[in-house]
Parts: structure tokens; sequence; C-alpha cells
């Protein structure tokens, strides 16, 4: 039997017979020889579809798509041009009108939308409050589709998809599963009995900020094959470039995970001790109320790589925070080499309520950090510098939402000595290096040296 690691590498099973070659190279080709000249019948794929085009099959697709079936232990997989390709397809090849699900109300904000959109066909959809509970509470009524990310996002709550995965089972409902914050190396729905997992390929199994992806795969053949078909007529399929990409990035999932992870966990400990910080929601920490459950899915004790923590500024200490940061970057995006720091407020929630948002922990306050693989010690004190702040008071509050509050005292690495990096020069014609002090010339004229 084959570990992760080497199914990681080699599950694309790709190899050129006459040259050699077992990397899987990028067929940019939209259409190849169809009919075969020798047999007079189109030549098939391992799935038994017929390669002729690129928006049905592509061979560096069918190599990720290979690669992703064996780290998931699936029947299949497919690949989408990006996560929400994979999820809409996903979604509408299996619903009909009268049909209902049940969606935690905390989800990625655009799956949120997509559902509420799809209500026009006449489908009810059920918005519950995220915690295992309530899910499997409104499971009691039938039910024909649950859709959960494993991890909710912002607030990092846990559901226990086995537990919801029986009582979907019961219910008569398919289960799927956004496993996007999570990833297969720490836990896969599939083996606990989903439907079909989805990833917004994007983020950790691309792993880089460079690729836009999504996949499914899924535990039968016919499922597979249903979602197959709507990709080809929604033609929402991945790119060879992009499945190319997906694939590089994919044979450092495991040690970018076990990397980001920990550094995660030491950072989530620093910022439980900061003073400027009043909650903070890491599914690893010892006092989280999302440990126990995480204990249970996630097989290798790794708690993923994204920390959100609420500051006792409100909005103006996110944005004093957003502006200072050097090492990491402002940005939307989690899942990659670069360390991010995303308003949760603006960006991830966008189509909850706002009161409903203050009582799920969505705070005007809150900022998500998705961990990337800069050293530890350098994001600390990023955070450290870009956090301090003569106005924020050292009091502490009991924690709401669930999280972990903070802690009395001093943070334990001391005051902070060194300055911040100071930014790069910019030079003229070329890209900016770092952000700008002074708003960047208007035009770029040419260098006379
Ligand atoms: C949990 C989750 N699912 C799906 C998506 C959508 O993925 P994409 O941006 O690749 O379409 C995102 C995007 O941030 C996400 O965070």
């Amino acid at each position: 039997m084959e570990g992760f690691d080497t199914k990681l590498i080699h599950g694309h099973g790709y190899y050129d017979e006459d040259r050699g070659y077992f990397i899987p190279p990028i067929y940019m080709g939209t259409i190849c020889e169809h009919p075969d000249r020798e047999t007079g019948q189109p030549r098939m794929t391992e799935r038994g579809t017929e390669l002729k085009y690129a928006r049905e099959e592509n061979v560096t697709v069918e190599a990720l798509e290979s690669a992703i079936a064996r780290i998931e232990d699936a029947a299949d997989a497919l690949g989408y041009a990006s996560g929400m390709g994979a999820i809409s397809s996903l979604l509408i090849s299996i619903l009909r009108p009268g049909m209902r699900v049940v969606v935690p109300m905390e989800e990625y904000g655009t799956t949120i939308r997509l559902l509420e959109e799809l209500r026009k066909f006449g489908v009810t959809v059920d918005q519950v409050w995220p915690d295992t509970e309530h899910v499997i509470d409104a499971l009691s009524k039938p039910a024909d589709i649950v859709f959960l990310e494993t991890m909710t996002n912002p607030t990092l709550r846990v559901l226990d998809v086995r537990q919801i995965s029986r009582a979907a089972r019961d219910a008569g409902a398919k289960l799927i599963v956004d496993n996007t914050f999570v990833t297969p190396y720490l836990y896969r729905p599939l083996a606990d009995g989903a439907h079909a997992v989805v990833h917004s390929a994007t983020k950790y199994l691309a792993g880089h900020n460079d690729v836009l992806a999504g996949v499914s795969a899924f535990p039968d053949q016919e499922s597979a094959r249903a979602a197959w078909e709507w990709r080809r007529m929604l033609g929402s399929t991945m790119s060879a470039f992009s499945a190319y990409l997906v694939l590089r990035g994919l044979k450092s999932l495991s040690i970018r995970m076990e990397r980001e992870s920990a550094s995660a966990m030491a950072i989530a400990e620093f910022l439980r001790e900061h003073p400027a910080v009043k909650v903070v929601h890491y599914p690893g920490l010892s006092d989280s109320p999302y440990r126990e459950v995480a204990d249970r899915l996630f097989e290798r004790r790794l708690y993923g790589a994204v920390v959100s923590f609420e500051l006792k500024g409100g909005k103006e200490a996110v944005l004093r925070a957003l502006k200072r940061v050097r090492v990491i970057k402002p940005s939307p995006s989690l899942g990659g080499t670069e360390s991010l720091l995303t308003y949760a407020a603006m960006s991830a929630s966008g189509p909850i309520a706002p009161e409903v948002r203050e009582r799920l922990g969505i705070t005007d306050g809150l900022l998500r950090l998705s961990v990337g693989l800069e050293d530890v010690e350098d994001l600390i004190e990023d955070l450290d510098a870009a956090l301090r702040d003569r106005r924020v008071g050292s009091d502490r509050r009991p924690a709401p939402h669930g999280g972990v509050a903070t802690r009395r005292g001093p943070s334990p690495r001391g005051p902070r000595t060194a300055a911040p990096p100071a930014p790069r020069a910019i030079p003229l014609c070329t890209p900016r290096l770092s952000p700008p002090r002074a708003p960047p010339p208007r035009t770029c004229s040419p260098r006379r040296s």
C-alpha cells in the first residue's frame, strides 16, 4: 500500500512510454486526432470518456485528477477552473426543483450567495447555526443535500463531519464537504461517507498563490460521471496550465501543511498572550472548544494553518494592523507560501446579516491570518510590531463566540527591540517589491542610464 507522500509525488501516473518522460507536460492543444487513423475509433481516457477536445478531457488535467483521486482514496476526481467552478457545477448537477439544502450559515460567502441564487430554480436552502448539533437537528426534516466546510471561515469552528455524515445518510441526504481549509493531508471526508469532497485548489493543494483552480472527488464512478457531464455542459473545466501548476504544488502539500500548521500553532499561542488581542480562534489551542473534535477527525494532530483573532481596538485597530504589516501581506486569500492577513468582516462573510455576523464572532475587530512558509520568528515579530499601540488597553475579557480569551500579562517575548524592515526602493519601470510609502509614479519613463 502506498503512503500519502508517495501518492502526492507519483499519483498522477503519467508516463510517456515512447520517450521516457514521467513528469506530466502541459498539453496546450485543445484538440487531438479524432478518430485514431489506425483504428477509426476515438482515443479513450481511463474513465471511459473520449479524448478529443479540451473542454471535456485534457491529458495534463487527467494527470492531476488521477493524483487527487489517489490522495482522496476516491474512485475519480475532476478538475475545474476554480473552487467556485467545482462547487457550482457539482450543486447544479445534483439539484432539482423542490430539493432542500442544509448549509451552516458561516461558510465561504460566494458559496452562500450561490445557494441563495439557486432558490430561483425552486430549491429550498436552510441556513443553520454552524455547529454539529444544529446541522444534525436540521436533518430531522427531509433533506437532499448537506453542504459543509470541515472548518468554518473565518472563526474556524470544526464540525463533526463523521457524525453529520451518519445523520445525512439516515435522512437520505447527500453530504458534500468543502475541505479547502483542512486538506486531505489532515482529513478525508470520503472515508466518513461523504458523497463528494470539493476544494478550492487555489489554496493549499496548489499552495503558491499563483493559480486559480478547483477539484472535486467522488467515492463512486457514477457520481463522478454525472458531475463530468455537467462540467462539460457548463464549461467549467480546468486549463492544462493550471493543472500543471496544481500538480507541481501538490507534491509538497504534506511538508507545507506540517510546517505551516506548526507555525500557526506558535502564532496562535503568541497572540493569546498579546495585550492587543481579545480572542484567538484556533482549533489546536489546548482550551479551544473545537480541539476535541479536531483531535478525533484530524489524524495527524495538526490543526491547519489559519488563525483568526479579534483585536480590542475594533475596526480602527484592524486597519492600522493591515497598514503596518510588512512580511505578512494584507490580502483576501489563504493557503499559499506567503502569509496573508484578511479583514474578515469585509471579505469572507459578505452575505451574512451584520447582527448575525456579530453573534458568530465575525466582529469588526476580527482578522484572519493564513500562515505561510516564512520563518515563524519573522511572522511573530511582524505581528507584534503591527499590533502594538499605546491606545490599546491591556484589560482582558472572557472570550465570547467560543474563541479562546487572551491571558493576563505581557507578551512572553518581551518588548520588541528591532525596527520593522524598511520598504525597499521602488525602481522605475519595474514591478513594486514592497508597499510604497508615497503613491507610485503615474507614468513610466525610460531610464537614463
Ligand atoms: C472554503 C472556500 N471554498 C471555496 C472557495 C472558492 O474558491 P476559488 O476562489 O478557487 O473559486 C474559497 C475561496 O476563498 C474558499 O475559501
